[in-house]
């Protein structure tokens, strides 16, 4: 069967009116794998699967959210749409924008966002706008805008986003035939958890599923306000994803973690990249930093008990390595340079 895209395959859950509307690059689908090297690295015994939504059509999870918030925009006529943003939504909003005729503008923490993201908001003709101040401050500039000039938000303050995003739940309980018992993700503006946990709900509701997940968040030490019950200034990780100090959706993800009896963690930036590194060194699933939270998270909570034996847990990853090639160059071996003869390429290649 052809794949059309998530408002397609869960067209009566999803608020567009009509199909005639839908802008979609066919997102969605996206793998779940299972992830044996890493099970055999725990001390409980856990059936770990990782959904890697770095293989949606701009690499990261924020296209099942913008589908439907630009299909929206276009059923109700409007002109152009705007967002704050670490990155990923700015290169979805910039390729929905594109498809669909919109003007995205996209305003960015100067400097703090992976060179890959950058390179496609400008390539899909976003108006980009750089500030002199992190995310937060982005979101609080383009909020003012939204509410005053012609210009739809399409950040996850944007309830669309929240339903688009529920749909990775519905995937991950499709492929299993049931929802997970425990599902980890990385939160930063706190709008991912809010619609995976909205999806599981919505499926098991529905006679889907007959249980629900204990939702798992975790965000990075630097960058903790849901943790440290209070706003972070100057949010600072390798993580830039989520370099987040005061979330949009901070109470939805502590209603999250409450009713589903789940937690909200947070990694260190060394072990936010060691996570990175074993998820490419020993499953071959190139993931951006942030993403690699999730697993930072199992590895952290492994052997404390949180985890009951015998379960099966979700990981999401949520962007694609290849967004920030400049973390993965820095945090791997340098490659050996040698001349082009095949004594000198065998003598470093250990035949
Ligand atoms: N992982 C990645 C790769 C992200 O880009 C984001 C958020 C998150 C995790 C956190 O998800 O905000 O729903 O809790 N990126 C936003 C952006 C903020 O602007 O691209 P969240």
């Amino acid at each position: 069967m052809e794949w059309k895209g998530v408002l397609d395959r869960y067209f009566d859950y999803l608020p567009v009116e009509s199909r005639k509307n839908i802008v979609s690059l066919s997102e969605g689908n996206t793998p779940l794998i299972r992830a044996r090297s890493i099970e055999a690295k725990l001390n409980d015994d856990l059936e770990v699967y990782l959904k890697y939504e770095g293989a949606n059509p701009t690499g990261s999870f924020k296209d099942r959210g913008m589908t439907v918030a630009v299909s929206k925009a276009v059923e109700k006529g409007e002109k152009a749409v705007i967002c704050a943003s670490t990155g990923n939504t700015s290169a979805s909003a910039a390729a929905f924008a594109a498809r669909s005729g919109l003007e995205a503008i996209v305003v960015i923490p100067e400097g703090k966002i992976a060179f890959g993201k950058l390179s496609q908001a400008m390539m899909h003709g976003a108006t980009v706008v750089q500030i002199e101040g992190n995310f937060d401050e982005a979101l609080e500039l383009v909020l003012e805008i939204s509410n005053n000039y012609p210009v739809t938000l399409v950040n996850s303050l944007n309830p669309n986003r929240i339903e688009g995003q529920k749909t990775a739940s519905f995937e991950i309980a499709d492929f299993l035939g049931q929802a997970p018992d425990y599902h980890l993700l990385p939160v930063g503006n706190a709008g991912n958890i809010t619609a995976y946990w909205k999806g599981y709900k919505e499926y098991s509701d529905s006679g889907k599923t007959t249980r629900l997940p204990k939702m798992t968040g975790f965000q990075a030490a630097g960058a903790s306000p849901i943790v440290d019950g209070k706003k972070v200034e100057n949010p600072e990780t390798v993580a830039t994803a989520i370099r987040i100090g005061n979330p949009a959706s901070w109470e939805k993800a502590e209603n999250a973690r409450d009713e589903s009896g789940g937690m909200i963690g947070k990694a260190t930036d060394d072990e936010l990249v060691e996570a990175y590194r074993v998820l490419a060194d020993s499953e071959g699933v190139f993931c951006e930093p942030a993403s690699a939270a999730s697993v930072a998270g199992l590895f952290q909570m492994d052997g404390t008990g949180y985890f009951e034996d015998g379960s099966v847990l979700t990981c999401t990853l949520t962007g694609h390595g290849l967004k920030d090639p400049d973390i993965a160059i820095e945090s791997s071996k340098e490659p050996e340079t040698v001349g082009n003869t095949v004594e000198e390429v065998l003598e470093v290649s250990g035949l």
